[in-house]
């Protein structure tokens, strides 16, 4: 399905690698690309080339040369916190991809920059847009199902380059943090976990089990690995009168309920395209996105629990 954004607003990419590229893309699909940026000169010349926008190797230069209403930081974590400060400051609406910083005291002293900028902080947790998890949100508000018990998240998958600035929780786990704060609508209580790092020499680990004890007896459990051959992105979520399973990447959905089961039918859209136009939309109509900075705090909170669980081997209480 084409989708435009619904006012032209003027975004910059900045970080075109394996994702970015994909905002890129998507952005020149809702005609709201304006500027690309990369430190690779290479990659800068040939996004600005192909969708015919200028393209930058320095922030600083594109934020003073364009008038941008917004960027997407596509760059490794541990430059968000910096690239996304700074875009603030510049006065331009921010999506900073997951995870928001690398680490709760920089997520605070962000949420502080886009508060004096006066601009909106947004976070890529995109699988709150794919269509199954936003119908499953619907379906516990609209309780047919009775009330959510136990979400079971598997994300897996082997990964080839073990390099990355953050481990596994807070590349990927966080994805399924999200989503179990977003569907709970609350953080949780206590988290326990276990962690480790099984292919050597991984600086960081690359699994992890992570527990969330939520409110009542309301609870998520978390698989995440780079280890599993093949690609796993699962959600089970118990209710008191049913059980639904989600499939991440073909979008289905399975309701059972006593002995019947029901596959809805849903056209798959891509969850980065709605993901972005979200945030045009946010733009132009002047309001909050649906993820919030506070929710990206949240998570890097948990996230940190998680690690430190793992490390003293107790659960850890979150405030
Ligand atoms: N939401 C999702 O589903 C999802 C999926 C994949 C990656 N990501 C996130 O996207 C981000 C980028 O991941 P990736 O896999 O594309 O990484 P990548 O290494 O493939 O690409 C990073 C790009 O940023 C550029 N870059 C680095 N420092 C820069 C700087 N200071 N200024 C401008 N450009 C700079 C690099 O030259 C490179 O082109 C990470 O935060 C990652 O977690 C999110």
């Amino acid at each position: 399905m084409a989708l435009t954004a619904k006012s032209m607003v003027r975004i910059g990419v900045i970080g075109t690698g394996g994702w970015g590229k994909n905002h890129v893309r998507v952005f020149n699909e809702l005609q709201c690309l304006a500027a690309v940026c990369d430190v690779d000169q290479q990659r800068a010349d040939s996004f600005s080339r192909k969708f015919h926008v200028p393209g930058y190797t320095s922030l600083d230069t594109m934020l003073n040369k364009e008038k941008l209403d917004g960027v997407t930081i596509c760059t490794p974590a541990s430059t968000h916190f910096q690239m996304a400060t700074q875009a603030l400051a510049a006065g331009v609406h921010t999506l900073v991809e997951k995870p928001m910083t690398t680490n709760v005291k920089d997520g605070e002293r962000l949420i502080d920059a886009a508060k004096s900028a006066n601009r909106f902080l947004t976070v890529g947790f995109i699988e709150r847009f794919n269509p199954p998890i936003t119908a499953l949100k619907q379906m516990i508000s609209d309780g047919k199902l009775g009330d959510p018990v136990l979400l079971e998240f598997h994300r897996e998958n082997r990964r080839g380059q073990n390099i990355s600035d953050v481990g596994i929780v807070k590349d990927a786990s966080v994805h399924d943090i999200d989503t179990a704060c977003w569907l709970f609508g609350e953080v949780p209580k206590v988290v326990y976990a276990r962690v480790g790092a099984f292919y050597p020499p991984m600086e960081h680990e690359d699994f992890a089990t992570i527990l969330m004890g939520f409110s009542g007896q309301k609870t998520a459990f978390l698989v995440t690995n780079w280890i599993t051959p093949n690609r796993v992105r699962t959600l089970s979520a118990v209710f008191s009168g049913g059980v639904v399973d989600v499939d991440f990447v073909t979008q289905q959905t399975s309701i059972h309920e006593g002995s019947s089961t029901t596959v809805p039918t849903r056209p798959v859209q891509e969850p980065l395209m709605l993901e972005l136009r979200g945030f045009t939309d946010a733009i132009s109509e002047k309001r909050e996105p649906i993820v919030t900075g506070k929710d990206g705090l949240n998570v890097l909170r948990v996230a940190e629990a998680a690690l430190a669980s793992s490390s003293s081997g107790t659960p850890v209480y979150i405030e």
